[in-house]
């Protein structure tokens, strides 16, 4: 059997190889590297337990820095379980500093590379997330897609070979958890909330967070939001708001702030919900999936189809524009699932064992 090295690091990351990991296994050896890039209890191994995701055979353990350091760190670190493991392809997953520093490790050790989420583009390369996307393109041997608009991206980038739109890892997730995030009632109950009268948010972008200005901009409109507000708070942001002597805008009758949560939880909450706040690219699309609106707290966002359907609103960090949508959400009759139907974890490993053969 080939070998493959999957490599993760962030919360989405865990999420995606729960999905895939568990089809790779049927017809490959597996082994599985986290870098530490996330390493909260309940930003990591919460999700291993829950999502019965296996025990990674290397953490890296790198831990938070500057980004330079932390890619550079991870590179050093996954050189030598590439040597010791010698890997027929190396599998990463969407955009974060672990993915584009496994794909230069990869690279340089002529690994062919797996890249899941591939071809998503923002357009805008101040954005940490787009310059991983490009490095992770421009090396990768096996690209899928989890949309047409990947596949078009990608061809106007002159790359063809190995492309596929295979669909969304993390929809062969939601569809497989379907039942029970749908009729965990409970917990709504639990936080106070009755369906389809209360807003899911998180916000943890680093245009977002690390500009105080902004930071204050998207708390304020908390105070004028006429639902109850579950936020999930990223320990990123939760750093910036202390940084910022921020903490007193969160003290509303409304709003619950929440460390962060579950899978499932979090699934239950965005299903029920009258619209989320958020600028996380997986909450994003599945509001999508939910068919649930979503006010968009980013300038860009890869996933151009939510907002041309009017599922998603692109508001940034503006109080006025996010107030105004607010006011005049409307459910669009259109939903073409552009995501796939929850099969895209096999189609991964179909194209993979015939391309390592
Ligand atoms: C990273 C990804 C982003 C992804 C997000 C998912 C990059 C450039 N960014 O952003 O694309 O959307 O993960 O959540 O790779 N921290 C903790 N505990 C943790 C993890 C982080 O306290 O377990 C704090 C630290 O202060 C750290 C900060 O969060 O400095 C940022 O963490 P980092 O992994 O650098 O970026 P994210 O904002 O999490
Ligand atoms: N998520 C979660 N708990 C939370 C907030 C988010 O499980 O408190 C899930 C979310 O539903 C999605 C994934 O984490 O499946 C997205 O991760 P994140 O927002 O950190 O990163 P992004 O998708 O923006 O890269």
């Amino acid at each position: 059997m080939k070998k493959i090295l999957s490599v993760v690091g962030a919360r989405p990351q865990f999420i995606k190889l729960a999905a895939l990991s568990p089809e790779l296994r049927r017809c490959f050896i597996e082994k599985i590297v986290h870098t530490g890039q996330h390493y909260d209890v309940d930003m990591s191994q919460s999700f291993f337990d829950e999502l019965h995701i296996p025990k990674p055979d290397y953490n890296l353990e790198v831990g938070s820095g500057k980004p330079c350091w932390q890619m550079g760190t991870m590179m050093m670190r996954l050189e030598e379980i590439v040597e010791k493991e010698k890997p027929d392809c190396m599998v990463v997953f969407g955009d974060t500093n672990s993915t584009a520093a496994a794909a230069i490790v990869a690279a340089r050790y002529s690994i062919r590379l797996a890249h899941v989420e591939a071809g998503l583009r923002e357009f805008d390369k101040s954005i940490p997330e787009e310059t991983n996307k490009l490095i992770t393109d421009s090396l990768a041997d096996f690209y899928f897609c989890p949309s047409e608009t990947g596949v078009k991206n990608l061809r106007d980038m002159g790359i063809h070979n190995q492309v596929y739109n295979v669909g969304d890892v993390m929809i062969d997730l939601l569809v497989h958890y379907r039942e029970k995030i749908n009729k965990n009632d409970t917990l709504l109950s639990i936080y106070g909330v009755e369906k389809g009268n209360y807003v899911f948010m998180t916000c943890h972008r680093a245009a977002n967070t690390d500009d105080s200005e902004k930071l204050r901009e998207i708390l304020s409109v908390l105070a004028d939001i006429p639902l109850e507000v579950i936020f999930a708070m990223h320990p990123r942001t939760m750093r910036a708001i202390e940084l910022s002597g921020f903490e007193k805008m969160l003290v509303l009758p409304h709003v619950k702030v929440v460390p962060p949560m579950g899978y499932l939880d979090s699934q239950t909450l965005i299903h029920h919900a009258s619209f989320v706040l958020t600028d996380s690219g997986g909450v994003t699309k599945e509001a999508y999936f939910h068919r649930v609106q979503g006010i968009l707290l980013d300038t860009q966002t890869e996933w151009v189809e939510t907002i041309e359907e009017g599922w998603n609103i692109q508001c940034g960090p503006n109080r006025s524009k996010i107030l105004k949508a607010i006011e005049h959400l409307q459910k669009p009759s259109k939903h073409s699932d552009f995501l796939g139907e929850g099969n895209a974890s096999k189609k991964i490993t179909e194209i993979l064992l015939e391309g390592l053969r």
